[in-house]
């Protein structure tokens, strides 16, 4: 490495290699590298693994990007959910923590052997209530609602293709597509970042994939669940590589999560 090039950190300038340096410090690169999910997940995922006897960084809301555990037994990426199969697969991380979901939909070449006992929800297509007209737990098949006409219909300004072809906003579009594929319907998949609630809000969707938890998005949007894609959790996913090289350690792990989970 080129130890004159420099890297910019915070206002002051100090060379790559100290900025490696300081990313990693009380992480050595033959000890394992975890990869845990920002956000909904990452409360719960730190404290199973805690409850697991691991030891877990003191502080995971610093900007240092690789958090070494309290004892510098581990090292720990704290990653966007969507970018855990990613690192785990590439072998950036060894094991990492993440909603079956996102590995459903991300389709990676990695190793699952443990689900784990948090972060229960699921991957469903929901409606605009009025549009949909029915109960949410009428068990309505989607596929009806796509291609059988309905009052909504007919409504001035809702265009007919909702019945042939609707669009669907989703974060999901490769189990929607496959979803709605099965079912014969030719939907239209349009791929969001997040909010897809704004979908049908705004026109751009008649229908959503989304994952629903409490159902308290959905509900305060105006939507009802219409049929579930997937049921989803927690999922300990582990690098295949990583897997055979640093068998005993992985092991260790797995059977110390395993007996919380019987
Ligand atoms: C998820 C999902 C829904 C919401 C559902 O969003 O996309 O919006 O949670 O949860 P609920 O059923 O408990 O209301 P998240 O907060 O993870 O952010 P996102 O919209 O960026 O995906």
């Amino acid at each position: 490495m080129n130890q004159t090039m420099t890297a910019p950190h915070r206002g002051k300038t100090e060379t790559v290699e100290q900025s490696l340096q300081s990313a990693t410090d009380g992480h050595s690169e033959q000890s394992l590298l975890f990869a845990l999910p920002k956000g909904r997940l990452a409360q719960d995922s730190l404290s199973f693994l805690e409850r697991a006897g691991l030891s877990i960084p003191t502080d995971t809301e610093s900007r240092k990007l690789i958090l070494p555990a309290a004892d510098g037994s581990i090292g720990f990426v704290m990653a966007k959910p969507r970018d855990v199969p990613t690192y785990v697969e590439h072998g950036a991380a060894d094991i990492g923590i993440c909603g079956l979901d996102v590995v459903r939909e991300t389709e990676r070449a990695i190793y699952e052997p443990l689900l784990l006992p948090f972060g229960h929800c699921r991957l469903s297509v929901a409606g605009p209530a009025e549009d949909a007209g029915i109960p949410p737990a009428a068990g309505l098949d989607v596929a009806d609602l796509a291609v059988r006409p309905t009052a909504s219909a007919h409504l001035p300004g809702r265009p007919l293709r909702y019945m042939s072809q609707p669009r669907i906003a989703t974060e999901y579009p490769r189990l929607t597509r496959q979803f709605f594929a099965e079912r014969g319907v030719n939907a239209e998949i349009i791929t969001l970042g997040g909010s897809v609630e704004l979908g049908p809000i705004l026109g751009l969707a008649d229908l959503i994939v989304d994952v629903v938890q409490t159902g308290t998005t959905l509900r305060m949007n105006g939507l009802v669940e219409v049929r579930t894609i997937l049921e989803s959790q927690a999922v300990l996913v582990v690098n295949r590589a990583s897997y055979q090289l640093k068998a005993a350690e992985i092991n260790r792990i797995i059977e110390r999560m395993r007996l919380l989970t019987t």
